[in-house]
């Protein structure tokens, strides 16, 4: 299969690039220099020339408060560029496979959102990814819709310019000795190199639609940490942050938790729990 990876250098988009040259794909890895995502055109001719079997999106605008900033530009990415890949995908009777976010919801449920769950996004970055969700899926049949939540990885994510929740800890720790965290948002931490070999279980299927894409099981942001600095035996005072100590600008759903119900029902789910993964990632 002829792969073309958006966002290849990203967080997710480098596992992703990894997980199909390792399925024995040919990969076509995009980044933001070889494609501008608002740019319809020029998005379009170039995916035309390269003619994959299999496009993944993984690229978007996504970092939260300049989306809030700047609503229009977010809508040409998230949005009308969505549109503008289904399209291209359509026309090459190629399979797309778009990253959606578990930002599309509020967080209310207070339990485990299921893919027949009405999505209320809180923000910009959310509204826009659910208006590329509907575009991608009522503009070509070929496509998975994969939503994920509270991702990280060996490379960093480039949007939040630095280090993951992973390494952040571990850094805090090393140079404060205490850390602080919330525990009263609640997520599935989900490695992306587990997201990138579900993808690839996907595309080797014809079980087309929208799926929810995530670690097993659910933990608070300091119940991660704990179990962050016990894998890595790392000596620091854990915190709990108080529900004011650290406002977001932006409103955020505070319940992020996912179930892989279509994955289940499908017989295709490869996710295991949230604390294994961080295990593989950490190597212990
Ligand atoms: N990070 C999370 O916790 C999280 C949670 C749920 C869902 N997601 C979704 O997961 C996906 C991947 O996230 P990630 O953490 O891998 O992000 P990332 O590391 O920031 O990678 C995003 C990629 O998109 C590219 N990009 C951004 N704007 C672009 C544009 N206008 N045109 C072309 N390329 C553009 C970036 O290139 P440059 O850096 O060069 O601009 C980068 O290669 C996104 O779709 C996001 O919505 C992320």
């Amino acid at each position: 299969m002829k792969v073309a990876v958006i966002g290849a250098n990203g967080q997710l988009g480098s596992d992703v690039v990894r997980a199909y040259q390792a399925n024995g794909d040919e990969v076509q890895p995009l980044t933001h220099a070889d494609m501008e995502l608002s740019n319809v055109d020029a998005v379009s001719a170039r995916l035309k020339e390269l003619a994959p079997n299999v496009i993944v999106n993984t690229a978007a605008m996504h970092h939260v408060e300049n989306c809030e900033k700047e609503p229009e530009k977010a809508f040409a990415v998230n949005g009308i560029g969505a549109r503008n890949r289904a399209s291209v995908s359509r026309d090459l009777g190629a399979v797309l496979v778009h990253v959606s976010t578990d930002y599309v919801f509020d967080g209310d449920k207070n339990a485990p959102y299921e893919e027949s769950d009405a999505p209320r996004p809180l923000n910009v970055y959310g509204n826009t990814k659910l208006a590329g969700e509907y575009f991608v899926r009522g503009t070509t049949d070929k496509h998975f819709v994969v939503r994920t939540s509270a991702i990280y990885g060996k490379n960093p994510c480039r949007a939040k310019g630095g280090l993951n929740f992973v390494e952040l800890m571990l850094k805090l720790a090393r140079e404060r000795g205490e850390v602080k965290v919330v525990d009263s948002e609640f997520v599935s931490p989900t490695p992306t190199s587990q997201i990138a070999d579900q993808i690839v279980v996907l595309t080797a299927s014809d079980h087309y639609g929208l799926y929810h894409a995530t670690a097993e099981g659910q933990c608070s942001w300091h119940a991660f940490a704990k179990e962050i600095f016990q894998l890595t035996d790392t000596k620091v005072k854990l915190n709990i942050a108080g529900p004011n100590e650290f406002p977001a600008k932006v409103p955020r759903p505070k319940y992020s938790v996912l179930e892989n119900k279509a994955l289940k029902s499908a017989g295709l789910n490869r996710f295991k729990p949230w604390n294994e993964g961080l295990k593989d990632y950490l190597g212990v």
